[in-house]
């Protein structure tokens, strides 16, 4: 497609939007309250902040930067800055793999998320003995077909909007979403902490002990950060080239990190009051909000049902939606590369990535009931295709990102699209020290990170 035909987003809050539509989802609601009970509560959440402030922040500044400037799919980005240098060029197809294979085990959690809507569609969860909420979670993952048909059907809602194309679909989907799933949640956290017993979840956000911080720590809360902002893997350059020149990047950027991270934290004391009240183990793993989160409208619903029932339903349906604004951008990478690699129609591009995340994502759904006992390396499918792409894909593509930008590209090239050729005079000043981040601090501290997988 040439240049000038590529779609754009309408302003900057349109962009501002739709990345932050990318990056709140499943990875702040679902998986950041899991990461921060398997791996040290308070302890976790600090060293996300500082890696989401100092790390994340130069990557996703890089990442915006590529696909601005290249202004085409993430794959090509690369080849074409680089102009068209063998390994750029290999490199480049991670940025196509890991949002696909993310995509596949995403949908699963995007049709966990559908099935409890459905749930409180029917006012099951409000209606629900509260003692018994956590055992409906393991009676439904265990099945076999009823987990991958909402999978399935998550997938295709998914790949139905992306179809619709980038302005139709994905715009205006993120804009109604957002707000309405930031003041669920913070509904939902007035009434968690308010159980009783919700106390111990309180402080076990706001008391570090430190005797939990491990080298781990770090690499598990740099990769949820990763997940979290949708760095690594393409999106964020795939959303960068549909950026304005004349944008300023610098806040769109900040302003996606910031509402990223304090939706992962609103989420987090949202989630873990609720998991001690209703004396869940906070390590309890993927489960846990979906365990926990009932037992809120649960106990909601013993004094107000209807008001439970409703809160229960709006709240699912964000949750859905949240998930699948994120679930678009990881199916659009694969789908803006086929249509701009081969000519392919964007309608059998994205039938074709429905077959692919489809087929893996039934994988990694069974491998919570029929196939639970398949291990690779001690992990179901379902831990290994996440740890895989979150602690190892992610971190190299971030780093690659970070490299690129720091040492391929032109410092005066960097500057311009930093700067917007010299528009912002505060970008201007910012502009060594965010070089430096970008150039030292975060790629020697993704590859430290990233080598403590290995060697801890
Ligand atoms: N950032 C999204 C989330 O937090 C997940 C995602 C990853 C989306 C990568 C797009 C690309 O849920």
């Amino acid at each position: 497609m040439a240049a000038e035909q590529r779609e754009k987003f309408g302003g900057r809050l349109a962009v501002i939007l739709a990345m932050a539509g990318s990056a709140i989802g499943l990875g702040n609601i679902w998986r950041f309250p899991y990461m921060v009970g398997e791996h040290g509560g308070a302890a976790f959440v600090i060293v996300y902040i500082i890696a989401t402030l100092l790390i994340s922040l130069p990557v996703f500044l890089s990442e915006v930067m590529i696909g601005r400037r290249s202004h085409t799919n993430a794959r090509d980005a690369f080849a074409r800055l680089s102009r068209h240098h063998p390994f750029w060029k290999a490199a480049g197809y991670l940025t196509i793999i890991i949002p696909t294979l993310i995509a596949s085990y995403y949908s699963v959690i995007g049709g966990w998320s559908l099935e409890y809507l459905f749930q409180s569609c029917a006012f099951r969860l409000s209606a629900m003995d509260p003692a018994e909420t956590s055992g409906i979670f393991g009676a439904f993952v265990t099945k076999s077909w009823a987990p991958v048909a909402m999978h399935l059907l998550f997938l295709l809602l998914t790949v139905g909007v992306v179809a619709g194309g980038v302005k139709a679909g994905i715009e205006k989907f993120s804009k109604i979403t957002l707000p309405v799933l930031f003041v669920l949640i913070v509904v939902i956290l007035v009434y968690s902490v308010s159980l009783p017993g919700s106390a111990a979840g309180v402080s076990y956000l706001l008391k570090p002990d430190w005797s939990e911080l491990t080298p781990r720590t770090f690499a598990y809360a740099m990769g949820q950060s990763f997940f979290s902002l949708s760095l690594g893997m393409g999106a964020i350059i795939t959303y960068g080239s549909y950026v304005n020149k004349k944008e300023n990047i610098l806040s769109t950027s900040a302003g996606t990190a910031v509402s990223d991270l304090l939706f992962a934290i609103l989420a987090g004391f949202a989630i873990m009051p609720a998991v001690f009240a209703a004396g869940i183990e906070p390590g309890a793993g993927p489960g846990l909000i979906f365990q926990s989160i009932p037992y809120v409208f649960a106990k909601m619903g013993t004094d107000l049902p209807v008001v439970s029932g409703i809160v229960s339903i709006l709240f699912f349906l964000t949750i859905v939606v949240a998930a699948m604004t994120s679930c678009i951008s990881l199916v659009e990478v694969g789908v803006s590369f086929l249509m701009e690699r081969t000519g392919m129609s964007r309608g059998k591009a994205c039938v074709l990535l429905f077959g692919i995340c489809g087929g893996l994502g039934v994988l990694c759904s069974l491998s919570f009931g029929p196939l639970s006992g398949f291990k690779v390396a001690g992990m179901t499918l379902f831990d290994l295709f996440d740890w895989v792409c979150s602690n190892i894909l992610l971190l190299v593509m971030g780093l690659l990102a970070v490299v690129f930008v720091g040492w391929i590209l032109p410092r005066r090239v960097v500057h311009d699209e930093f700067t917007s050729r010299n528009r912002y005079a505060f970008n201007n000043r910012i502009f060594p020290v965010v070089w430096f981040l970008i150039k030292w601090i975060a790629p020697v501290a993704v590859l430290i990170i990233f080598l403590t997988n290995f060697i801890l």
